[in-house]
Protein backbone atom coordinates (compact mmCIF):
# COMPACT_ATOMS: atom_id res chain seq x y z
CA UNK A 1 0.00 0.00 0.00
CA UNK A 2 1.24 3.48 -0.47
CA UNK A 3 2.58 5.82 2.17
CA UNK A 4 -0.30 8.37 3.20
CA UNK A 5 0.88 11.52 4.26
CA UNK A 6 -1.22 13.08 6.63
CA UNK A 7 -1.74 16.87 7.80
CA UNK A 8 -2.59 17.37 11.92
CA UNK A 9 -3.44 20.95 12.90
CA UNK A 10 -1.78 22.27 16.17
CA UNK A 11 -3.63 23.41 18.67
CA UNK A 12 -6.30 22.62 20.95
CA UNK A 13 -7.45 19.30 19.30
CA UNK A 14 -3.93 17.94 17.97
CA UNK A 15 -3.50 15.89 21.36
CA UNK A 16 -7.02 14.61 21.41
CA UNK A 17 -6.78 13.49 17.53
CA UNK A 18 -3.44 11.48 17.82
CA UNK A 19 -5.26 9.99 20.97
CA UNK A 20 -8.24 8.67 18.35
CA UNK A 21 -5.49 7.50 16.08
CA UNK A 22 -3.66 5.31 18.83
CA UNK A 23 -7.05 4.08 19.58
CA UNK A 24 -7.49 2.58 15.93
CA UNK A 25 -3.69 1.22 16.53
CA UNK A 26 -1.93 3.94 14.73
CA UNK A 27 1.01 5.24 17.33
CA UNK A 28 3.38 8.07 16.71
CA UNK A 29 5.76 6.76 19.30
CA UNK A 30 7.95 10.06 19.37
CA UNK A 31 4.76 12.42 18.72
CA UNK A 32 4.75 15.04 21.16
CA UNK A 33 2.72 18.31 21.14
CA UNK A 34 5.74 20.32 22.81
CA UNK A 35 8.42 19.36 20.72
CA UNK A 36 9.39 21.73 17.59
CA UNK A 37 9.88 18.16 15.45
CA UNK A 38 7.23 18.71 12.38
CA UNK A 39 7.43 14.98 10.60
CA UNK A 40 6.99 12.22 12.24
CA UNK A 41 6.08 8.35 10.72
CA UNK A 42 3.50 5.74 12.85
CA UNK A 43 4.60 2.30 13.91
CA UNK A 44 4.05 0.72 10.27
CA UNK A 45 5.56 3.41 8.35
CA UNK A 46 3.01 3.94 6.31
CA UNK A 47 1.73 6.90 7.39
CA UNK A 48 3.76 9.92 7.56
CA UNK A 49 2.08 12.81 9.74
CA UNK A 50 3.17 16.48 9.60
CA UNK A 51 2.24 18.91 12.37
CA UNK A 52 1.32 22.03 10.69
CA UNK A 53 -0.91 25.62 11.51
CA UNK A 54 -4.32 24.48 11.30
CA UNK A 55 -5.32 27.21 9.55
CA UNK A 56 -2.54 25.95 6.38
CA UNK A 57 -3.72 21.84 6.66
CA UNK A 58 -7.11 22.89 4.11
CA UNK A 59 -3.85 24.48 1.86
CA UNK A 60 -1.89 21.08 2.32
CA UNK A 61 -4.47 19.13 1.21
CA UNK A 62 -5.95 21.16 -1.41
CA UNK A 63 -2.61 21.25 -3.33
CA UNK A 64 -1.99 17.45 -2.62
CA UNK A 65 1.51 18.31 -0.22
CA UNK A 66 -0.45 16.22 1.91
CA UNK A 67 -3.06 13.57 1.02
CA UNK A 68 -5.31 13.86 3.91
CA UNK A 69 -5.60 16.61 6.69
CA UNK A 70 -7.30 16.80 10.15
CA UNK A 71 -8.88 20.18 11.02
CA UNK A 72 -11.49 22.49 12.48
CA UNK A 73 -14.49 22.60 10.18
CA UNK A 74 -13.69 26.50 11.00
CA UNK A 75 -10.65 26.29 8.75
CA UNK A 76 -12.22 24.74 5.94
CA UNK A 77 -15.12 26.84 5.92
CA UNK A 78 -12.98 29.55 5.90
CA UNK A 79 -10.10 28.55 3.31
CA UNK A 80 -13.12 27.54 0.91
CA UNK A 81 -10.83 24.87 -0.28
CA UNK A 82 -11.47 22.11 -3.03
CA UNK A 83 -11.13 19.11 -0.99
CA UNK A 84 -13.82 16.45 0.15
CA UNK A 85 -14.79 16.44 3.44
CA UNK A 86 -15.02 13.30 5.29
CA UNK A 87 -15.43 12.42 8.43
CA UNK A 88 -16.66 13.74 11.64
CA UNK A 89 -14.16 13.37 14.25
CA UNK A 90 -16.70 14.63 16.83
CA UNK A 91 -12.96 16.25 18.62
CA UNK A 92 -13.43 20.26 19.60
CA UNK A 93 -16.52 20.99 19.37
CA UNK A 94 -17.86 24.82 19.24
CA UNK A 95 -20.13 26.81 17.13
CA UNK A 96 -19.29 29.92 14.79
CA UNK A 97 -21.14 33.00 16.52
CA UNK A 98 -21.76 36.54 15.86
CA UNK A 99 -20.72 38.82 19.19
CA UNK A 100 -21.28 42.05 20.17
CA UNK A 101 -22.95 44.70 22.16
CA UNK A 102 -27.05 44.29 22.36
CA UNK A 103 -27.61 47.32 20.26
CA UNK A 104 -25.18 46.84 17.53
CA UNK A 105 -27.68 45.04 15.08
CA UNK A 106 -27.25 46.49 12.05
CA UNK A 107 -29.71 48.96 10.89
CA UNK A 108 -31.02 49.51 7.55
CA UNK A 109 -28.69 51.03 4.49
CA UNK A 110 -25.36 50.88 7.23
CA UNK A 111 -22.97 48.77 6.14
CA UNK A 112 -22.05 46.60 9.72
CA UNK A 113 -18.16 46.40 10.28
CA UNK A 114 -16.98 42.78 11.41
CA UNK A 115 -13.93 41.86 12.63
CA UNK A 116 -12.59 37.98 12.37
CA UNK A 117 -10.29 35.64 12.26
CA UNK A 118 -12.89 34.27 9.55
CA UNK A 119 -13.92 37.00 7.37
CA UNK A 120 -14.90 34.66 4.44
CA UNK A 121 -17.09 33.43 6.74
CA UNK A 122 -18.30 36.30 8.43
CA UNK A 123 -18.68 38.06 4.82
CA UNK A 124 -20.90 34.47 3.67
CA UNK A 125 -23.19 34.60 6.05
CA UNK A 126 -23.86 38.13 6.08
CA UNK A 127 -24.02 38.38 2.25
CA UNK A 128 -26.71 35.49 2.64
CA UNK A 129 -28.71 38.23 4.69
CA UNK A 130 -28.23 40.48 2.69
CA UNK A 131 -26.54 42.44 5.21
CA UNK A 132 -23.46 44.89 3.75
CA UNK A 133 -20.26 44.60 5.51
CA UNK A 134 -16.78 46.00 5.71
CA UNK A 135 -14.64 42.70 6.95
CA UNK A 136 -11.16 42.97 9.20
CA UNK A 137 -9.17 40.45 9.41
CA UNK A 138 -7.70 39.69 13.02
CA UNK A 139 -5.06 36.80 14.50
CA UNK A 140 -6.99 36.62 17.66
CA UNK A 141 -8.01 38.62 20.90
CA UNK A 142 -10.98 39.25 18.50
CA UNK A 143 -13.34 40.45 21.59
CA UNK A 144 -11.55 43.37 21.94
CA UNK A 145 -12.76 44.88 18.82
CA UNK A 146 -16.23 46.11 19.33
CA UNK A 147 -14.86 47.25 22.74
CA UNK A 148 -12.64 49.44 21.58
CA UNK A 149 -14.52 50.60 18.12
CA UNK A 150 -12.43 48.67 15.97
CA UNK A 151 -15.42 46.48 14.97
CA UNK A 152 -19.32 46.68 15.36
CA UNK A 153 -19.39 43.14 15.48
CA UNK A 154 -17.64 40.21 15.78
CA UNK A 155 -17.83 36.46 14.03
CA UNK A 156 -15.91 33.84 16.19
CA UNK A 157 -16.06 30.82 17.39
CA UNK A 158 -17.54 30.11 20.97
CA UNK A 159 -16.85 27.08 23.22
CA UNK A 160 -17.41 27.39 26.77
CA UNK A 161 -18.55 31.53 26.07
CA UNK A 162 -16.29 32.47 28.81
CA UNK A 163 -14.37 34.65 26.30
CA UNK A 164 -17.59 36.42 25.24
CA UNK A 165 -19.04 36.71 28.65
CA UNK A 166 -15.67 37.71 30.53
CA UNK A 167 -15.42 40.95 27.77
CA UNK A 168 -18.54 41.90 28.18
CA UNK A 169 -20.07 41.07 24.87
CA UNK A 170 -23.52 38.96 23.74
CA UNK A 171 -23.98 35.99 21.30
CA UNK A 172 -25.80 38.17 18.81
CA UNK A 173 -26.55 34.54 16.20
CA UNK A 174 -25.38 31.52 16.63
CA UNK A 175 -24.10 30.13 13.00
CA UNK A 176 -22.71 26.42 12.03
CA UNK A 177 -21.58 23.82 14.34
CA UNK A 178 -17.92 23.19 14.33
CA UNK A 179 -15.69 19.97 15.17
CA UNK A 180 -12.74 18.54 13.90
CA UNK A 181 -12.70 16.77 10.64
CA UNK A 182 -11.14 14.24 8.52
CA UNK A 183 -10.66 15.88 4.75
CA UNK A 184 -8.55 13.97 1.56
CA UNK A 185 -6.84 15.29 -1.48
CA UNK A 186 -9.00 14.92 -4.52
CA UNK A 187 -6.68 13.15 -6.52
CA UNK A 188 -5.31 11.01 -3.75
CA UNK A 189 -8.85 9.74 -2.93
CA UNK A 190 -8.37 7.91 -6.74
CA UNK A 191 -4.48 7.85 -7.04
CA UNK A 192 -4.47 6.41 -3.17
CA UNK A 193 -7.85 4.50 -3.39
CA UNK A 194 -6.62 1.68 -1.53
CA UNK A 195 -4.38 3.16 1.23
CA UNK A 196 -6.59 5.86 1.97
CA UNK A 197 -9.98 4.13 2.30
CA UNK A 198 -7.94 1.41 4.77
CA UNK A 199 -7.43 5.06 6.72
CA UNK A 200 -10.74 6.71 6.58
CA UNK A 201 -12.17 2.97 7.78
CA UNK A 202 -9.84 2.14 10.49
CA UNK A 203 -10.29 6.48 11.47
CA UNK A 204 -14.01 5.15 11.17
CA UNK A 205 -14.18 2.09 13.43
CA UNK A 206 -12.35 3.77 16.35
CA UNK A 207 -14.91 5.94 16.07
CA UNK A 208 -17.75 3.49 16.92
C1 LIG B 1 -10.71 31.10 20.63
C2 LIG B 1 -11.78 31.99 20.04
C3 LIG B 1 -12.33 32.70 21.24
C4 LIG B 1 -12.21 31.66 22.33
C5 LIG B 1 -13.53 30.98 22.56
O1 LIG B 1 -9.57 31.84 20.83
O2 LIG B 1 -11.26 32.84 19.05
O3 LIG B 1 -11.58 33.85 21.55
O4 LIG B 1 -11.26 30.68 21.88
O5 LIG B 1 -13.47 30.04 23.61
P1 LIG B 1 -14.47 30.12 24.85
O6 LIG B 1 -15.87 30.27 24.30
O7 LIG B 1 -14.28 28.80 25.53
O8 LIG B 1 -14.08 31.27 25.72
P2 LIG B 1 -8.16 31.19 21.20
O9 LIG B 1 -8.19 30.66 22.58
O10 LIG B 1 -7.80 30.21 20.15
O11 LIG B 1 -7.17 32.42 21.24
P3 LIG B 1 -6.99 33.72 20.35
O12 LIG B 1 -7.90 34.76 20.92
O13 LIG B 1 -5.55 34.07 20.49
O14 LIG B 1 -7.34 33.38 18.94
Amino acid sequence: MDTITLALAKGRTAEDSIKLLEKTGIYFDDFSNKSRKLVFYDNTGRVKLIFVKAVDVPTYVENGAADMGIVGKDNIMEAEADIYEILDLRLGQCKFAVAGFNDDQPTSGNILTVASKYPAVAKTHFLKKGVPVETIKLNGSVELAPIIGLADVIVDIVETGNTIKENGLTILEELDSISTRLIVNKASFTTKSESVHAFINTLQTGLE
